[in-house]
């Protein structure tokens, strides 16, 4: 049985922040009822790959989700919407600073509705603070949370990291309070409101670079291959570095392509048979006894040897060879994996994490799989619903309407009025 199967969730989200913590918790077993305006989630139709298709910027953030689309600027929206909020146990949001409270639908009058429910908000900076009335999209959260400051080499721009810490980073800080809260409503009988700002999110995943930011008052950073001095201030960019407590960097293999790279840790413990290992290689027998790479101390002072002689040894393989060479030895490795690598890798694939669906507009598209893995619980995916597909099937089954008050509603326009003239 799925682990939240008695769970409903009125997911009034859109884009990606909201939508990848909605899918989350659907695949964990709830009933998420995708609750759009008329014309439907932007990203339906955002960079489109088939024509009058949904695009896969929606697909692959709604599968599992039942669609209802109700016209909130209308009374009668209003009222399919309230009926609902009695119906379920979360309600989760991101629309931009006050959406919500022109709607007419403060905290304090859901509450009141519902006392049970647990409301979730996604907001780009939260709603308090000097920056609570500004909307955001990811690159803004990364910006302004850390990530881009600390992403690059220090005499380059900053950088976006691909990974969506933003967007999808803050869906999932949302669902872990959304799942508390809820625990904590079914045992008290009283919802609350989650609050997740994109901002927030950002500096949690930076967490490390405010250690180091505390550092820097009282020393210089030995293990940063980049220069720091004590009270500098900011923390650098710096590169590949690995930022934890062991040396790390990305080594160029062959053929020397755009993602012909190993990442290696070279760990404490594995220094010695590493070096045993590459020094005859790289015309340094000796390496292992080398004065300037001899101590952790030195290796850090000496980094940039290191790197040197690793590239030099990673000359003649490629990085699947390389990461042949150093298993055995225990090293802790990695190849760059291009999008490619990954959508054919077969441990991926027997992971389920690129599962291919089917889809009445776009016929078969892959997804990527549940990361999270529930021994009795395992999540079956499903395709994301049309726009309107399940309308009638939540009026009649989740609300008890009536085929007549259906066809009146539909007739007031409650459900297919553009949202906006
Ligand atoms: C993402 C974002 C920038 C998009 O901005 P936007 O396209 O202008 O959308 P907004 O959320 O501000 O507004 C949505 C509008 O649709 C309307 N709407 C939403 N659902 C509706 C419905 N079912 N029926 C009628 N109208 C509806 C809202 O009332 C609002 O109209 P208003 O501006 O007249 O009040 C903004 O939503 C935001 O900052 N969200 C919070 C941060 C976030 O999640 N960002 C990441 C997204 S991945």
């Amino acid at each position: 049985m799925e682990a939240l199967k008695d769970v409903r969730i009125l997911d009034m989200t859109h884009v990606q922040a909201g939508p990848t913590c909605s899918q989350l918790l659907a695949w964990m077993g709830a009933d998420v009822i995708k609750f759009e305006p008329p014309q439907g989630d932007a990203t339906r139709g955002q960079l489109r790959d088939v024509p009058n298709a949904d695009s896969l910027y929606f697909t692959m953030l709604n599968c599992n989700k039942r669609s209802i689309t109700v016209n909130m600027k209308s009374a009668e929206g209003k009222q399919v919407f309230v009926d609902l909020l009695k119906k379920c146990d979360i309600m989760m949001e991101n629309f931009g600073p006050g959406v919500l409270e022109r709607l007419g639908f403060t905290w304090d009058k859901i509450h009141e509705i519902n006392p049970k429910i647990v409301v979730g908000s996604i907001k780009g900076f939260g709603s308090s603070g000097p920056y609570a009335e500004f909307k955001a999209y990811e690159n803004v959260a990364q910006a302004m949370g850390g990530a881009m400051s600390t992403t690059g080499v220090p005499d380059g721009p900053p950088f976006v990291t691909g990974a969506q810490i933003g967007d999808s980073g803050t869906g999932l800080h949302l669902a872990i309070g959304l799942l508390a809260a809820l625990h904590q409503a079914r045992r008290t009988g009283q919802g609350q409101y989650v609050e997740v700002a994109m901002m927030d999110g950002v500096m949690n995943l930076c967490r490390v670079k405010f250690r180091d930011h505390q550092r820097l008052t009282r020393q210089s950073l030995a293990e940063y291959s980049v220069p720091t001095y004590k009270d500098m201030g900011e923390v650098p960019r710096a590169g590949n570095d690995s930022g934890g407590g062991q040396l790390g960097n990305a080594i160029h293999c062959k053929p020397h392509g755009a993602n012909d790279w190993l990442y290696v840790v070279v760990q404490e413990a594995v220094w010695e048979s590493l070096a045993k290992r590459i020094g005859p290689e790289v015309h340094m027998p000796d390496l292992v006894n080398d004065p300037r790479v001899a101590t952790i101390t030195e290796r850090r002072k000496n980094q940039q040897l290191v790197w040197t002689l690793l590239n030099k040894f990673a000359e003649k393989y490629t990085k699947r060879e390389l990461m042949a060479i150093l298993n055995p030895l225990d090293v802790p490795c990695g190849p760059i994996m291009s999008t490619q690598d990954l959508a054919t890798d077969e441990h991926v694939k027997g992971r389920d994490m690129w599962v291919e669906l089917d889809h009445p507009q776009r016929g078969k598209w892959f997804n990527v799989g549940m990361p999270i893995k529930l021994s009795a619980s395992p999540a079956k995916i499903e395709r994301s619903p049309t726009l309107g597909e399940h309308n009638d099937e939540i009026l009649r089954d989740v609300l008890g309407y009536s085929g007549d008050k259906i066809a009146t509603l539909k007739a007031a326009g409650a459900l297919s009025k553009p949202a906006k003239a």
